[in-house]
């Protein structure tokens, strides 16, 4: 699908917590959020920061230490949307700020601003006879000085910044009283943080500082209280929106005016206070690679600017009854040099943002810093933070449970009240539910498979055999007649809601258009519903499934005489649309549910049903990163141009161990099987077809008893598939434990 235009950029993507990390580097893509380099680095794990500019950026390196980056969502800052990027490892964060912040855009979002972004330079002067007639000297040569500091950076005054204004300070010193006279030089630093160039102006100034006071200068440096770089933020909730969790939505209201009141007067609770209003802003710091022990020290200190540390945010209640949250926070960022020129994470997070200079990225992260302060002071005067915290782990239980899409929000909560957040217990009762559970809409969903080949991907390009087996219920859809507004495509797991109107608008919907000609219904009213139980672009046959599932729906819906031989035309056209040219081996497998053995000859596809002795004990391990099918088949090809009889070689090695395969698969010799994928994995790795993911699976696999493990389908990503007679689960656990996602096939036990 095409990305959508800037003008229609939006934060709010339904059901983005639940899609798969490929499908939301997808969703993000499809609104013009992340552009193609982008995409292409998040999906291949190429954006993290390479060892050897780790080497250069700090002492003794031994290697590149790893944090979750995560976005929050639904974001609507001076009335423009935003993705917010976040470094941390902190559960319940970005889920608070997603939260939060959709809260927020109901009665119109946050305003945020901020000031100029001025950094204060500090030149301390010592030893000098008459301080206060020193000081005023400095004041009556400020332009001498401030000229001084620009001429040592041009390149600033001419981007419209430099050092502004001069004031100066006077100290006694603790330990024996003697005077210290401090000038602070006011630069504005414009989109960079600034530390090196005030650090530089103020060591340039020194010895003028020294002539003019008659003293001596010690330290020059940069004061990280920058409190002439304000910004802050506002936002208003009436209490309608407030009220949930069975309370109503002044008592909500009161109570953060209330938890907010005692941070305000109570250095303790302020500091818990303020820490919680920094998880959002560090992690956006650390994600826009900015210094957030600068932007810490600079809170911190600011909160305490009265003389007693308290809270940096404000809440009270307007003359409406709507809850107004207020925050001011000195926010010195920047947004050219640093890491944004050598890490591709930053340089991603920037665009996301829509590449805002530095006062407008200082203003979103007030606002992120007060979203975050809703999400905590929400929480505890509500459920308490300790009940969210138990339904982030609940659910990331359920998930390492494998428990279905359909039980999981049920399970999830009968974890949290059974107080037993256990996988055994997610199991015990998702066995439980799934006894009593009946989908409403069960009797009208309509199914199709996915696939995985077995033996022969890309051999198979080169008129060899190939094995493929498939995987039941990949795809679920349904479709509801009526609703008066045309044909609506929605895909939940995706965040997908899309009309069908025309054949020209690309993609599944635009071949979907054309079939429902085809089938006379293109002019009726629908709603068709797809649930994909299988992550797409993982080289697992999704798109075909998605096809076939769409028209089975129809069929029952419309009943269209559609025969199963019919169905499996039609989703060859929709393959042929999605991919160019198709082996019909994926939309064959999806409609009829069967071991296929596959070859082309004479450019003629021949299908042979395989029946096998009783089903076959798999585990796939998805890597999460796209399978650049297209890509490793080009490759393949271009190292078979130009070694034709050593490429053959290595097709005909591989249509051997298909043949034997086959036969090992209709005789039910699983040993023979599993060392047959073995070997067929070693050939695959000669035509550099692995990842390093892909390797990690195969040996975790390998190492929990596997008879066999290889990668499937395309490679250079996907997804690997594993024979495991008795071990499935030992298998798909270690590999959930890696951070893989599993799916199990033919259960073994
Ligand atoms: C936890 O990281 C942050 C909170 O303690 C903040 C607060 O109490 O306001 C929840």
């Amino acid at each position: 699908m095409a990305p959508t235009s800037a003008a229609e950029r939006t934060s709010r993507i339904p059901n983005f917590f639940r899609m798969s990390i490929a499908e939301r580097i997808t969703a993000l893509h499809e609104r013009g959020l992340l552009n193609e380099d982008d995409v292409r680095a998040l999906a291949q794990g190429e954006h993290t920061l390479p060892l050897r500019v780790a080497d250069k950026m700090i002492e003794n390196v031994v290697g590149v230490f790893g944090l979750p980056l995560g976005f929050a969502l639904n974001f609507l800052i001076n009335g423009r949307d935003y993705v917010v990027p976040l470094v941390v490892e902190e559960p319940s964060i970005v889920a608070g700020l997603s939260g939060a912040a959709r809260m927020a855009r109901l009665s119109g979002g946050y305003e945020a601003s901020s000031t100029d972004p001025i950094l204060i330079g500090q030149v301390q002067a010592v030893d000098i006879d008459d301080p206060k007639q020193a000081m005023q000297n400095l004041l009556a040569h400020k332009d001498e000085i401030l000229n001084l500091a620009n001429s040592l950076h041009p390149k600033m005054v001419a981007r419209g910044g430099g050092a502004q204004d001069v004031e100066v300070h006077l100290h006694h010193a603790p330990e024996d009283g003697r005077d210290m006279v401090v000038l602070h030089l006011l630069v504005d630093t414009r989109n960079a943080m600034g530390a090196n160039l005030v650090n530089s102006m103020c060591e340039g100034i020194a010895s003028l500082v020294e002539t003019i006071t008659g003293g001596k200068v010690f330290l020059r440096i940069l004061s990280n209280l920058t409190d002439r770089a304000i910004s802050r933020a506002q936002v208003r909730i009436p209490t309608k929106n407030l009220e949930g969790k069975g309370f109503s939505g002044k008592a909500v209201r009161d109570g953060i005016i209330l938890a907010n009141d005692l941070a305000t007067v109570d250095p303790y609770r302020a500091a818990t206070h303020n820490k919680g209003i920094m998880n959002g802003i560090d992690a956006i710091a650390i994600a826009t690679g900015n210094d957030w022990r600068a932007v810490e020290a600079a809170a911190h200190a600011y909160a305490a600017r009265s003389g007693r540390y308290r809270a940096l945010t404000r809440w009270y209640k307007n003359d409406a009854g709507d809850l107004v949250g207020e925050i001011e926070v000195p926010m010195k960022v920047g947004t050219v040099g640093g890491a944004l020129e050598t890490n591709q994470s930053v340089r991603i997070n920037h665009r996301l943002l829509g590449s805002p200079n530095a006062p407008d990225l200082a203003a979103i992260m007030a606002a992120v810093g007060l979203a975050q302060n809703f999400a905590a002071l929400r929480a505890l005067s509500t459920d308490g933070i300790q009940q969210n915290h138990m339904t982030l782990h609940a659910r990331s239980v359920a998930s390492t449970a494998g428990v279905p899409e359909a039980l999981f929000d049920a399970v999830v909560d009968s974890l949290v009240e059974s107080g037993e957040i256990k996988v055994w217990k997610a199991k015990e009762i998702a066995r439980t539910l799934s006894r009593r559970h009946i989908e409403p809409t069960a009797a009208e969903r309509s199914s199709a498979c996915g696939k995985v080949i077995l033996l022969g991907e890309h051999a198979v390009v080169y008129g060899r055999p190939a094995l493929a087996v498939p995987i039941p219920l990949a795809v679920e859809a349904s479709v509801r007649k009526g609703g008066g507004d045309g044909i609506d495509l929605v895909i939940p797991r995706w965040g997908l809601e899309q009309k069908i109107r025309d054949a020209e608008s690309g993609g599944l919907s635009g071949v979907l258009f054309s079939i429902l000609q085809q089938l006379g219904i293109a002019t009726e009213d629908m709603t068709i519903e797809v649930i994909p139980h299988i992550p797409r672009a993982m080289g697992l046959g999704g798109s075909a499934a998605n096809a076939v599932a769409i028209l089975r729906a129809l069929e029952h819906t419309f009943s269209l005489g559609l025969t199963d031989a019919k169905i499996n035309e039609l989703a060859f056209q929709c393959e042929t649309a999605a991919h160019g040219t198709p082996s019909g081996i994926d939309n064959t497998i999806a409609t009829y549910g069967i071991p296929l053995r596959y070859q082309r000859i004479d450019d003629e596809p021949r299908f042979e049903e395989i029946t096998e002795r009783g089903e076959v004990p798999l585990v796939i391990g998805i890597t999460g990163k796209e399978s650049l099918t297209a890509t490793t088949v080009a490759n393949v090809r271009r190292a078979w141009e130009s070694h034709q009889s050593r490429y053959d070689g290595i097709f005909d090695q591989i249509g051997q161990l298909t043949e034997a395969a086959v036969e090992a698969l209709k005789t039910g010799h699983l040993n023979e099987l599993g060392e047959l994928m073995n070997l067929c994995q070693g050939y695959l790795n000669a035509l550099q077809l692995s990842t390093p993911e892909l390797e990690e699976l195969i040996h975790i696999a390998r190492r929990h008893g596997a008879l066999g493990a290889k990668l499937t389908g395309g490679g250079g990503g996907g997804s690997m598939v594993a024979l495991c007679p008795d071990n499935q689960q030992a298998v798909a656990g270690a590999m959930r434990q890696a951070g893989y996602q599993t799916v199990i096939l033919g259960d073994a036990g």
